[in-house]
């Protein structure tokens, strides 16, 4: 018996939910990035993969072989994978654009009887199988890769295991950083959003920025993206030479800001009208960065669409350059967000709580005031940089070095548990009531307006990132931080002295400093000594 498939066109057809549970099942292979390459080659890369990409729906008893075998009539496969969200999904990426024409040329329409289809063809497809399926069909299920996070209890286990916290903090990292197929599935959405857009502004491109590519993302975490009409602005026109030249016409508007707000209204409109999978699509227009937000049903991804966000884009590129020129950036970044992840410290709703992009920069701070500093201010990477690197965006000095091989680091080989412990103890002394987070100049600064936390945005610098921290949730982690510090602390102090027995657990401690099992460098040394291994096991 044959197993017939074929491909049926997605359409924005009020599609039934099926809810399964991510599994982690396939093997945990998460990497860390390769090289340092530059983000903008990194998109770029990314970005032409995805353009060979489609998203298949499929039933979770696919055959894989047969699957393959038949999309690989239409061209070369160079990669695949399957994850479940609201069903299993394959991405399947051609080694060029033809196989991609040739799957769409074969699909289908689908034939809805109790509903209308809206007649807009992506590149978001179903298989659909038909003919009988006999024994050896019933396959034992397709490999899913996981694209969200283990459950909290499951990593203590893990972190348990860990003979140290600098392992722990490994593992921790190891365990929620983007996978390669999440982030080939983020850079997927973008093109599929890139195609709706492109029906109004052909020349663009929609690019993600914050924590999917700078290094810092979490499985889980939003996908920001914008939409780039940079080619299309106007901007570095250069004047032509001959003496008769065209323009085009174009609509005129009040501002920059009014220009935004139209375009997010009318891609907004055609991402809820035609858009499948995009659901519960809001449109944030009157927000200082006007946005549209929706979730991308098929990846999972809860999306925020923005429109010429450039210095974010600029500000995701230095967030992605500090993270790669020690790997403890990254490391003590992740714990940090995970241990105020774990306090309700941060929260996936907006309110008066501290963000995680104000909590990485209050890493980066403090790892540019380590003695000697991990990384260099950001006023040195400024004067590093070329004439290449030369960057002014509304106004916004935004240069920095884009070369990698130009910065000088100084040697500083403390460990992330002692990292990890003074930032904790840096924080909870830090005069939050007179200076200011400064990391354009790595040094505290005179506040410049009344606010309980602030934190100099490093590119537009008049702007306080973490202006909607209240004093309360500022209070909160100035206390979680002195409670962790402690905590820290107490896992070298001698039985007697208030050494805690009792697994404070992710609700109270740093999860890597708070895990059953986890010992410090400290310790260990001074268990090889004595061979108590067991006895000097702080909880
Ligand atoms: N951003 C900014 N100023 C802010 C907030 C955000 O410049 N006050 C920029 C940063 O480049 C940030 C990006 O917008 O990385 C996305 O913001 P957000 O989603 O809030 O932060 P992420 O870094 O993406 O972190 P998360 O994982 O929580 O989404
Ligand atoms: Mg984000």
């Amino acid at each position: 018996c044959v197993q017939k498939a074929h491909i049926c066109v997605s359409r924005s057809v009020g599609t039934k939910v099926v809810a399964t549970q991510a599994e982690d099942s396939g093997k945990d292979e998460r990497e860390e990035k390769a090289g340092p390459k530059s983000l903008s080659a990194f998109l770029v890369e990314r970005q032409e993969q995805a353009e060979r990409s489609v998203l298949i729906s499929c039933h979770p008893k696919t055959s894989e072989k047969k699957f393959l075998k038949y999309l690989s009539r239409h061209g070369d496969i160079k990669k695949h994978f399957f994850y479940d969200s609201y069903g299993t999904y394959a991405v399947v990426e051609f080694s060029t654009q033809d196989g991609v024409r040739s799957l769409l040329d074969a699909a289908v329409i689908p034939s809805v009887s109790h509903e209308s289809a809206v007649p807009f063809k992506s590149r978001l497809l179903s298989l659909r199988t038909t003919g009988a399926v006999n024994q050896s069909d019933q396959q034992p299920g397709l490999q899913c890769r996981p694209q969200s996070t283990v459950p909290i209890s499951e990593l203590i286990q893990t972190l348990a295991r860990q003979e140290t916290v600098d392992q722990q903090i490994m593992c921790l990292t190891q365990a929620y950083q983007l996978t390669e197929e999440n982030s080939r599935l983020r850079f997927l959405v973008c093109s599929l959003l890139k195609d709706i857009a492109a029906a109004y502004f052909p020349e663009c491109t929609v690019k993600p920025f914050g924590s999917s590519v700078n290094g810092f993302g979490k499985l889980g975490c939003d996908l920001d993206m914008f939409l780039d009409l940079d080619d299309i602005s106007g901007r570095d026109v250069q004047t032509p030479k001959s003496s008769l030249s065209v323009e085009y016409q174009m609509k005129r508007a009040t501002s920059e800001r009014a220009v935004t707000q139209s375009i997010l209204s009318v891609i907004g409109e055609c991402v809820d009208q035609f858009g499948p999978g995009c659901v519960g699509v809001q449109k944030i227009l009157n927000a200082r960065c006007p946005l549209v937000r929706f979730s991308h049903q098929p990846s999972g991804f809860q999306c925020d669409l923005t429109v010429n966000n450039r210095v974010a884009l600029k500000s995701t590129e230095l967030l992605y350059l500090y993270g790669l020129l020690d790997r403890r950036v990254r490391l003590l970044v992740f714990s940090v967000r995970c241990w105020a992840r774990a306090h309700s410290l941060t929260s996936s709703i907006p309110g008066a709580w501290v963000t995680n992009f104000s909590l990485t920069v209050m890493v980066l701070f403090f790892l540019q005031r380590r003695s000697p500093p991990i990384i260099p201010p950001l006023d040195h990477l400024r004067q590093l940089a070329g004439p290449a690197d030369r960057s002014v965006i509304e106004g916004n000095d935004c240069t920095f070095v884009s070369d990698f091989s130009k910065i000088q680091l100084q040697t500083n080989t403390e460990t992330l548990e002692q990292l990890l412990n003074d930032f904790f103890e840096f924080y909870s002394t830090f005069p939050f009531g007179k200076m200011s987070i400064n990391i354009r100049k790595g040094k505290e600064q005179n506040k410049p307006e009344v606010a309980p936390l602030h934190i100099q945005n490093p590119f537009e610098t008049s702007l306080n990132v973490s202006k909607n921290v209240n004093s309360s949730q500022l209070e909160r982690f100035v206390a979680l931080c002195r409670e962790s510090a402690w905590l820290l602390q107490q896992r070298d102090a001698p039985p007697g002295r208030g050494r805690r027995r009792d697994p404070p657990g992710l609700g109270t401690g740093h999860p890597a400093a708070a895990v059953p099992g986890g010992r410090s460098q400290k310790s260990k040394e001074k268990e090889k000594g004595t061979g108590h291994a067991n006895a000097s096991r702080v909880y």
